[in-house]
């Protein structure tokens, strides 16, 4: 392990204003976020908090915020989050080591929304490879190093065989040392054996079992029988 608890301490906060008033962010506050297990999943819906969640322990473990690289940080201006600033980890030697030392320190996020801007600025995404090559091209040449790697919804850009990819070079990376943290909707990388889920939502974190996800429910009824979702939607 890296890293073993996340929490955040903060003195006076307006709890009407993001990212206070986020749940998963309060509870963050009153109890912090334990990992038990190299790999975390953080699931829930769109709006839940996940990427504010994942993106603050990328911050504060000192990854660019913008996505890329523990040797490219801050290469943009975009300043940390107010949870990036006060985020604190309680850390194992390895991860005290490399919160320690900027030298030490070894990582990726790979962060939705800018993925393809952080790749091609590290030579993973040039012109003419899709979005989906280039998070490939950066599992294949970014994720060997014992460090924190943190995703934001990578199936995003991948398909079936490229997450079942991915996810052999997750297991390759706990194998030698790192630790993963990521945010997904999927019931395919969720299936990772050993990995922690974390559900996020109203009520804040909490663990949960594979089996029980929602998402996976729904995905196996949707295969199952497609018109029984789609008679609410479609007229
Ligand atoms: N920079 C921001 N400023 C204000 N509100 C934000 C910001 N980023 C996210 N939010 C809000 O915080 C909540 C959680 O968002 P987010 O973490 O992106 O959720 P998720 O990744 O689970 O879909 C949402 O209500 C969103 O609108
Ligand atoms: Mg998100």
């Amino acid at each position: 392990m890296i890293i073993e608890r996340a929490y955040a301490h903060v003195a006076a906060h307006d709890e009407d204003a993001w990212p206070w008033s986020v749940p998963c962010v309060r509870l963050l506050l009153e109890e912090g976020l334990r990992f038990t297990a190299p790999v975390t999943f953080l699931v829930g819906e769109n709006g839940s908090g996940k990427s504010t969640l994942v993106e603050a322990l990328a911050e504060g473990f000192g990854l660019d915020s913008w996505g890329g690289s523990h040797d490219w940080r801050y290469a943009t201006d975009r300043g940390k989050s107010v949870l990036g600033e006060r985020i604190r980890f309680d850390a194992a030697p390895r991860g005290r080591r490399m919160l320690g030392s900027r030298a030490a320190r070894k990582g990726f996020f790979l962060r939705a929304e800018t993925a393809l801007d952080a790749l091609d600025r590290e030579g993973f995404a040039p012109d003419g490879m899709s979005h989906g090559e280039g998070f490939l091209a950066a599992f294949r040449g970014k994720f060997l190093e014992p460090g924190l790697y943190v995703m934001d919804e990578p199936e995003a850009a991948l398909s079936f065989t490229s997450c079942l990819e991915l996810l052999g070079h997750l297991d390759q990376l706990v194998k030698r040392g790192g630790q993963v943290v990521c945010a997904t909707h999927s019931p395919l990388l969720t299936a990772l054996p050993g990995a922690d889920i974390v559900e996020v939502g109203e009520h804040g974190l909490r663990r949960v079992e594979w089996r029980e996800l929602e998402l996976v429910d729904h995905w196996r009824r949707y295969l199952a029988d497609p018109r029984a979702y789609l008679r609410h939607v479609l007229e």
